[in-house]
Order: C-alpha cells, then sequence, then structure tokens
C-alpha cells in the first residue's frame, strides 16, 4: 500500500470526512505536503503561529504531517484539511488535541492567507465544535491565541468560547515574551448556544 493510501487511512480511524455549508474538512493526509509548507512559509501565517519555524520548508511539513498522521492513529488528534467543498482547493487546516481521559480537547487551525476575512476558520472551526461535542461527547473544549491575534479572538468570540484568562508571557516567539489569551467551552454552553441558533 502505498504512503499516502496508507496515510489516509490512518486518519479516517479517527477523523471522519465533516461537511459544511461550503467547505469540506477531510482527514490530513501526506499528499497535503506542499500546500502545508506554502501556506506555512507565508510569513503572514506564520508570524501568527506559536512554534513553527520561518523559513518553513518542505521536510519540516513532511515530519509535522507525519507526527500528525501518527497522533491520529493513535487517536491523540484529528487533523483535517480545510478544502473548498465544491472545487476542493485547499484552504487550510483544523485540528484539535484530544486528551480522552479528561474529555477535554484543544483546537489549533490556519488558513492561507489568500483565503483571509472570508468566514472560512469560523464556519469549519464551528463544524469542528460540533463533532467534538456531538460525536465525540467531549465536556470541554480549549483555545488560545496570542494576545495580538485579532483575527483568532474574532474567530474564538464567533464560536461562543468563554474568556478564561490570560497566561502572561508564557509564549516566547521570536525573542519576544508575549501573552496568551485562554478560552474553554463546556458542552452544556455548546447546548445553550445552540438551542439559540448559534450552532
Ligand atoms: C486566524 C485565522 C485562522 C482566521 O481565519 P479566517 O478564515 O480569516 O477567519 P474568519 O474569516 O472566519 O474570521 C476572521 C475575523 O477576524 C476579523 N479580522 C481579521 N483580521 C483582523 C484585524 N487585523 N483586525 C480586526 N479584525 C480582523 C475578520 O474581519 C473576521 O471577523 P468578521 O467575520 O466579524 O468580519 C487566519 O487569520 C490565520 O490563519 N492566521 C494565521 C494563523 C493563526 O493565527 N492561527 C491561529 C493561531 S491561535
Amino acid at each position: 500500500m502505498c504512503a499516502l493510501v496508507d496515510s489516509w487511512l490512518q486518519g479516517l480511524k479517527t477523523a471522519p470526512i465533516l461537511y459544511s455549508q461550503r467547505l469540506l474538512l477531510r482527514p490530513i493526509c501526506v499528499g497535503d505536503v506542499a500546500h502545508i509548507q506554502k501556506c506555512i512559509n507565508d510569513r503572514r501565517v506564520s508570524d501568527n503561529l506559536s512554534y513553527t519555524p520561518h523559513p518553513y520548508t518542505m521536510e519540516m511539513a513532511e515530519i509535522w504531517t507525519r507526527n500528525v498522521d501518527k497522533g491520529m492513529g493513535q487517536g491523540t488528534c484529528c487533523y483535517w484539511t480545510i478544502c473548498d467543498g465544491k472545487t476542493n482547493n485547499f484552504i487550510g487546516s483544523m485540528g484539535v488535541s484530544l486528551y480522552r481521559e479528561q474529555e477535554n480537547c484543544e483546537l489549533h487551525y490556519w488558513v492561507s492567507a489568500d483565503e483571509w476575512n472570508k468566514g472560512y476558520c469560523t464556519e469549519a472551526s464551528k463544524r469542528t465544535i460540533v463533532h467534538v461535542f456531538e460525536d465525540l461527547n467531549m465536556h470541554r473544549a480549549q483555545v488560545t491565541h496570542r494576545e495580538h491575534n485579532v483575527a483568532s479572538r474574532n474567530v474564538i468570540e464567533k464560536c461562543g468560547f468563554v474568556l478564561e484568562g490570560k497566561s502572561r508571557e508564557s509564549l516566547k516567539r521570536f525573542e519576544k515574551f508575549e501573552n496568551v489569551i485562554m478560552y474553554g467551552l463546556l458542552q452544556d454552553e455548546y447546548l445553550a448556544l445552540k438551542a439559540k441558533g448559534i450552532y
């Protein structure tokens, strides 16, 4: 079996294909490496991420994708490639780290800079949140952003996450200490948002 198909099957064990109004979220696979490298190597994206180096090489993208694939096989995370539902074009990446014993999970995302401000991340995040609460029966979802990252803050607020605090200067990025803002959403809070039509 070729590596690509093998990888796809690993992903399918934990990350089902998810559909939303405009998007298709499918398990990430090694065939996405070139898109991932191109997007993350763009400073508009990487400057807002917490850990990725710059420049971001094909080798780095391949190692990251393989590690994610391994995690998906072990059930410790789910990562999807966000695609246009009609054209299948690559838009970005959505992931959740799964802390299964705590019934808790954490969202991670980025969108190709050319596709920003079209509501894609909010739509993909909401679809993922539905999945973690309704299919995985998680008790809690959490997410963080660097303090200056207004776009990510807007996504988080539009998804209805509750502000939980500021972790002061907990991230050292490009030789600078930065505050990290933390949010959570409990399953009953999600259900209340759903009852209000937000989900
Ligand atoms: C954060 C990110 C994923 C958002 O993706 P997106 O698809 O553009 O997000 P959406 O379009 O769903 O929502 C973005 C919101 O932020 C707003 N926004 C974007 N940049 C902004 C800015 N500089 N100031 C104020 N608002 C801004 C948009 O207007 C939009 O809000 P609106 O729908 O109320 O108008 C994208 O900017 C990205 O990939 N950034 C780099 C990586 C990153 O930051 N990842 C998250 C790490 S925590």
